[in-house]
């Protein structure tokens, strides 16, 4: 095979802003079976799969055509995607080189997250509009570059609630955003299920702070998105005026997200989706006469103790008869925060709920803490 000539090639293919790549058909198995490269705003993200494993790196922009040479060794056809084309070069048996060029009909996103096997609901050039008053997309429809890493969290939480309501046959839904902030996931919610998903949807986002209440209502007003409304308020005092199906908070601070899981449970709340934040309180408190080594550095003693508040939680919703996942929602390069408490109410036998109960109260004796979440529990005696 003639390499120069593959060079130039793949560097005149390289030229239309390329967001994709997928390489594949080895000749040793044994060497990969598939490697895909993808676009993530500045650089490309490499993952090498063999049969039972898979690689991932990230290079920069200018060393992509060197990382693609390496590759042709062992792999005869390399797609690229762009928006609109698809770009296949084939080197054949005989070691001749082809290359075609089609209409992408697969519709490449750029806002694919590690999990490439499914599609977000939004995608770049959608014009949503009061994401453009709100300054998350451009006039054009696309996202504004500070934007992007939230874009894709709210992108990807949706993509969650999606799985999750296959199967949910009711025509409404009543939904609270608590800490709902700037409310870019309150409209995008909003807008999913009244425009994408056809269900009459009521929501309300509540947060401390007036003035973005009050341009967040302006918003709504102006697009008639007259069931989504924001009301000023803290989530401890909060009372729902109508029975609420679902709950999401995207980052409400510290014990806010204690509070949020509180109302719902006490409500009998059926789908929680819940990303925490800033787990302060465990630790103010964590200390452990056994293992000092556990809260001896002061980094690792705040990441395990957001991570033991947030298991806490998961148990507390166990013993309050919620089914619950706690995925990691989205890449660490977009949030620290990535964890997001996914419960469903269901019903779980009373000695398994107890024990949950006890495994948190457990780890919270050993360490010497207290979390918000179980003394609003216990004080309301709901465990
Ligand atoms: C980090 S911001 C996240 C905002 C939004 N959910 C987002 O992801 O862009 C957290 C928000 O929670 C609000 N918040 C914190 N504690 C609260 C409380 N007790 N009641 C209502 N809102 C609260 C804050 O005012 C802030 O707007």
């Amino acid at each position: 095979m003639d390499k120069l000539e593959l060079r130039e090639k793949i560097n005149s293919v390289l030229q239309n802003k390329i967001e994709k790549i997928v390489i594949s058909n080895p000749i040793k198995k044994e060497l990969g079976i598939r490697v895909d490269i993808s676009y993530k705003q500045g650089y490309f993200m490499v993952v090498r799969y063999t049969e039972k494993q898979s690689f991932t790196s990230n290079i920069k922009e200018d060393e992509l055509p060197q990382i693609l040479l390496e590759f042709v060794d062992n792999f005869k056809q390399f797609n690229f995607f762009n928006n609109e084309n698809e770009f296949i070069i084939k080197i054949s048996k005989n070691n001749k080189i082809f290359l075609n060029k089609l209409k992408n009909k697969s519709k490449i996103n750029t806002f694919k997250g590690n999990n490439r096997t499914k599609n977000y609901i939004f995608t770049e050039g959608e014009r949503i509009e009061p994401l453009i008053d709100m300054g998350v997309f451009t006039k054009e429809g696309k996202v504004v570059h500070s934007m992007y890493d939230k874009f894709k969290q709210i992108n990807r939480f949706i993509e969650l609630i999606d799985d999750f309501i296959k199967n949910y046959d009711k025509k409404s839904i009543n939904i609270i955003d608590f800490g709902c902030g700037k409310s870019y996931l309150t409209f995008l919610v909003y807008y999913y299920f009244k425009f994408i998903k056809n269900i009459d949807i009521t929501i309300t986002g509540l947060d401390l702070k007036a003035d973005v209440i009050e341009k967040c209502n302006e918003t709504a007003k102006k697009y008639n998105y007259s069931r989504l409304k924001f009301e000023l308020g803290d989530i401890s005092e909060y009372k729902p005026t109508e029975p609420v199906d679902m709950i999401i908070t995207l980052h409400a601070c510290d014990i806010a997200t204690d509070y949020a899981l509180f109302n719902a449970t006490k409500w009998g709340v059926k789908m929680i989706f819940s990303v925490p934040c800033c787990q302060h309180e465990v630790n103010a408190q964590i200390k452990s006469n056994n293992l000092p080594i556990i809260t001896r550095y002061g980094v690792i003693k705040e990441r395990i103790s957001a991570d033991f508040t947030d298991i806490i939680r998961c148990n507390l919703l166990r013993a309050m008869s919620y089914n619950v996942d706690l995925i990691e929602f989205i890449g660490f390069e977009h949030t620290p925060k990535n964890l997001l408490i996914r419960a469903n109410l269901t019903e779980i036998p009373k000695n398994i709920r107890e024990n949950y109960k006890k495994e948190a109260e457990d780890l919270m004796s050993a360490f010497n803490f207290n979390q918000t979440l179980h003394t609003l529990l216990l004080q309301e005696k709901l465990i």
